[in-house]
This record gives C-alpha cells, sequence and structure tokens, in this order.
C-alpha cells in the first residue's frame, strides 16, 4: 500500500504511522484522514502487526489541525458531514482499535492534532510539545471528538479552560494535567520510549489486551459495568487465557500467538 502523506514502517510487530505534510505542520487533508483509515483497517487485519504508533514528520508538529483551507467555506450540512465521517472513519476507529496504538506527539498538537493523540490508547510527548484546541478562534467548536475526550482525560474544568481560552499548554503542563502519560527529551527519545512501551504492550495476550480497550472504552458510558462483565467473560476459554493460566501455573512465560 502506498501513501501520498503517510510514511509506514513495519517492523518487529510494530506499526509507525508518520503523518507526513511536513510544510503544512503535518495538518489533517481529506486526503491524510483517508489514508489513516486505510493505514489503521491494514494494521488491524495484519497478523504482523500487534501494536500501532502513530507520530509526525520532523520535529516541529505532531498535527497542526485539521486542514483549515479545506473547509473555509464549509455551509453546516458540509460541516456536520466532514465532522461524522471523521468520526467514524478514523477518531472512533482509533479509539475502538482491537490493537494498542500509542500517540508519540513530537510537536504542535492542535485541534484535530490533539483529537487525534486523544483518540489513541496512549499518549506520551517530547518535551517541544504543545497541545491545544483552539477552534473556538475559528469560530469553531472541536469537531473530531475534543468536547468529549478531553473532558475525560484531564478533568471539566481544566477541558473547559482549554477550550474556551483556546490557550495551548506545554508538554510538562500536559504531563501534569494526565494529558500525556510522559514526556521525553527529545523526538528520538520520544520514539524509543514509545517502542520500548509498545513492545511490553504487544507480549500479553492480544486477546486481553482487545478486550481490555474495549471494556475501558466503556468507562463513563452508561453500560460500562456490563460491558466489563461481557469482555471478561469472553475471555474464558479462548486458547490465550489457557495459555495465560497454564503459564502461570506451570511456573512458565506465557506465549501468546
Ligand atoms: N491547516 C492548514 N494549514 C496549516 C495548518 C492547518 N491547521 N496549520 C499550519 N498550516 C500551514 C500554514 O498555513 C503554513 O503554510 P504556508 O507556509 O503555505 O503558509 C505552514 O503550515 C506553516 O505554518 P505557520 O503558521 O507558518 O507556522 P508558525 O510556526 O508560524 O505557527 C502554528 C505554527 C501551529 C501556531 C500555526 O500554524 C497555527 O496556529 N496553525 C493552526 C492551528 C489551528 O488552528 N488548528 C486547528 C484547526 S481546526
Amino acid at each position: 500500500m502506498t501513501f501520498n502523506n503517510l510514511i509506514i514502517d513495519k517492523s518487529n510487530f510494530i506499526q509507525l504511522i508518520t503523518i507526513s505534510r511536513e510544510a503544512k505542520l503535518n495538518a489533517l487533508n481529506r486526503e491524510t484522514l483517508k489514508e489513516i483509515n486505510l493505514a489503521i483497517i491494514d494494521a488491524i487485519v495484519d497478523e504482523n502487526v500487534r501494536g500501532i504508533i502513530i507520530t509526525g514528520a520532523g520535529e516541529k508538529a505532531f498535527v497542526a489541525g485539521a486542514d483549515i483551507s479545506e473547509f473555509s467555506s464549509f455551509n453546516s450540512p458540509e460541516g456536520k458531514e466532514l465532522a461524522k465521517e471523521g468520526h467514524q472513519n478514523v477518531f472512533d476507529l482509533i479509539e475502538n482499535c482491537p490493537k494498542p496504538i500509542i500517540a508519540a506527539i513530537n510537536g504542535f498538537a492542535l485541534g484535530g492534532g490533539l483529537e487525534l493523540a486523544m483518540a489513541c490508547h496512549i499518549r506520551m510527548a517530547s518535551a517541544n510539545a504543545k497541545m491545544g484546541l483552539p477552534e473556538v478562534t475559528l469560530g469553531l467548536i472541536p469537531g473530531y471528538g475534543g468536547t468529549q475526550r478531553l473532558p475525560n482525560l484531564i478533568g471539566k474544568g481544566k477541558a473547559m479552560e482549554m477550550i474556551l481560552s483556546a490557550n495551548m499548554i506545554t508538554a510538562e503542563e500536559a504531563l501534569t494535567n494526565r494529558l500525556v502519560n510522559k514526556v521525553l527529551k527529545d523526538k528520538p527519545e520520544l520514539l524509543k520510549a514509545a517502542t520500548e512501551l509498545m513492545q511490553n504492550i504487544i507480549q500479553k495476550s492480544p486477546n486481553a489486551i482487545k478486550a481490555a480497550i474495549s471494556a475501558i472504552n466503556a468507562a463513563n458510558k452508561p453500560d460500562g459495568f456490563n460491558k466489563e462483565i461481557e469482555e471478561f467473560s469472553n475471555c474464558f476459554g479462548t486458547d490465550d487465557f489457557k495459555e495465560g493460566v497454564n503459564a502461570f501455573l506451570e511456573k512458565r512465560k506465557p506465549k501468546f500467538n
């Protein structure tokens, strides 16, 4: 599969997706969103991929938002379609991906860029990263899940402040507010740390990882506990469950396929 705006690198069961429109600070135009959709679907079906890392090309930006030039003349129905399509094809697809996804935030993550990072399961940042939802300065509000995922991650009060003020926060502030899990000194260190964490995760049961993502995503939703019970019970009887339990009983490390 070849892409115009993504660089894909698959190694050691990890698919690294680099969003690559550096001259436009990796802003998400329609074609890039389509390509992210295809790359995620490809990772889901590829048996040689167990985890995904998303980053941005260069040192300056992860993603500086949706491509403003593409929607500047949209009317309300067109805006609605843009948001609905994005939710379904990219942001919800990422959040509900059965394989773990880490956002390696290597610079500006603004608007749709921060929303992309928030749809991922885990976020890490380089020290130069800056994050924000500046849509109100464009007369908009976040349209790719930002009003929902930001309060979930950092709490309502701070989310209100960020969205209403459009102020960016630094990587350190993002760490303090639990928007990111870790801050690394630069992009190479960031990618190294993200890869190490992913290598750890993908040694665990793929079935249990998938079930945990699904159950955690159900938190804060009305049927969260039922979802957890359902996913928990679905694990019983699977090959991964048998291998995991047997390995424990036999005092050895589990080996999941
Ligand atoms: N959509 C389209 N193009 C974008 C973009 C976006 N979201 N963000 C940056 N770009 C483009 C700029 O237009 C510029 O293109 P040009 O060189 O052809 O003029 C290029 O990327 C570099 O950006 P520039 O603004 O010159 O860099 P800077 O260092 O002065 O500022 C930012 C960096 C991130 C502060 C600034 O680009 C910005 O505010 N971007 C928009 C952020 C935003 O509102 N995102 C939410 C969108 S919903």
